[in-house]
């Protein structure tokens, strides 16, 4: 490269400075859409919560009954085996409010858990346990699919979550 004498700093082309200060733009933004991303707009990474055999994890607790645990205070924990081609429970039932944690596994191809309306999008692999919590501020009917293709059945594999209105009784 030429010694250009506009050069300044760093004894760059200004040609390659440009590019250098798009680049740092380029990494900032990034670091902000991943910092607004996880922090205002509530992103989550699903965890590999635990590791478990899938060969036995439906005989063992607490998979062995799989669904809805009440923790009090509007926290649940949601336990979902998913196997082809359906999702143990295929139908949860919360109040309006409520925090629900789910774990998900699978017992035998890899399945995927994707909640409408949330940001509960999770891939289910065998062997691992995925978990993405999701509070349910608004009453209604809330589907969860399977998105990653498992075989033939893949499309009819799906459940729901339906989220009561608080009807101010009992
Ligand atoms: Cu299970 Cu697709």
């Amino acid at each position: 490269m030429s010694d250009s004498p506009t050069s300044k700093g760093l004894g760059a082309d200004p040609y390659e400075r440009r590019w250098m200060v798009i680049s740092l733009v380029i990494l900032i933004a990034f670091m902000v859409t991943v910092t607004v991303a996880g922090f205002a707009l509530g992103f989550q990474v699903p965890g590999d919560e635990s590791r478990v055999d899938p060969r036995t994890v439906a005989d063992s607790p607490p998979w062995s009954e799989p669904g809805l645990r009440d923790l009090g205070n509007g926290e649940y924990t949601a336990y979902v085996l998913s196997r082809q081609y359906l999702f143990n429970p295929n139908t949860i039932t919360v109040p309006v409010g409520a925090t629900v944690t789910f774990y998900v596994t699978s017992t035998d191809v890899q399945h995927g858990f994707k909640l409408q309306d949330t940001n509960v999008n999770m891939q289910v692999v065998p062997g691992e346990v995925s978990r993405l919590t999701v509070e349910f501020d608004e009453a209604g009917e809330y589907k969860y699919i399977c998105n990653e293709f498992c075989g033939i059945g893949h499309a009819a594999m799906f459940g729901r979550v339906i989220v009561e209105a608080d009807t101010g009784g009992n």
